[in-house]
């Protein structure tokens, strides 16, 4: 009997287990902005849910040393004490292969960043290190503000303790 139970309560967990997936697109309504790429769970076919973390200016964050910006929170009275937001998005404004997201990003990456020495893999550094890291060399190889910023993006959502890690 008992292990009728565990069996039971594993192949729920099997079915249940959380499906995730990756914005392609800006998402931008009346109660938040995320960023593309931004990782969230599928809750039903038309709901989502976002694990994120907000500040005082209302602005989104991946962790909670807010190192990583996804977007930001424009509906008040959404905060919550879970950071965990609930939100209406259809099925085709996200992919559960987050290289269909980021690939964009990752080409810039590429870019950019291959010119004076060959890529270093984002995976081999922190959110935080890669910070430091791209502001001294971001500076070296005079990147326009706008591609720099999804070239750091794309590092950090891809560093060790990013949410794309493979
Ligand atoms: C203009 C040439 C140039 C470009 C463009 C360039 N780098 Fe570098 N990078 C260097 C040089 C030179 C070094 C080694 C010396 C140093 O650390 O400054 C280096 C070192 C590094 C290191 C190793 C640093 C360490 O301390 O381990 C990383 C990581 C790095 N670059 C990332 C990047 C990224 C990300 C970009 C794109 C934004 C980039 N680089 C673009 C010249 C460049």
């Amino acid at each position: 009997m008992k292990k009728m139970v565990v069996i039971l309560f594993i192949s729920c967990k099997l079915i249940f287990a959380a499906d995730f997936g990756y914005v392609l697109k800006n998402v931008d309504n009346a109660d938040i902005l995320l960023y593309k790429g931004s990782k969230i769970e599928v809750v039903d076919s038309s709901k989502v849910m976002l694990k994120a973390f907000v500040n005082s200016k209302n602005e989104f964050f991946f962790d909670k040393n807010f190192v990583f910006k996804i977007g930001k929170l424009k509906n008040n009275s959404l905060v919550n004490k879970t950071n965990e937001y609930i939100f209406k998005l259809e099925k085709d404004k996200f992919s559960k292969d987050p290289l269909e997201s980021w690939e964009e990003y990752e080409e810039l990456y590429y870019e950019a960043c291959t010119q004076c020495h060959s890529a270093h893999e984002p995976v081999e550094h922190t959110m935080l290190e890669w910070e430091g890291l791209y502001s001294s060399m971001a500076e070296q190889s005079q990147l326009d503000k706008e591609i720099g910023e999804k070239v750091l993006r794309y590092l950090k959502s891809h560093a060790k303790n990013g949410f794309v890690t493979p």
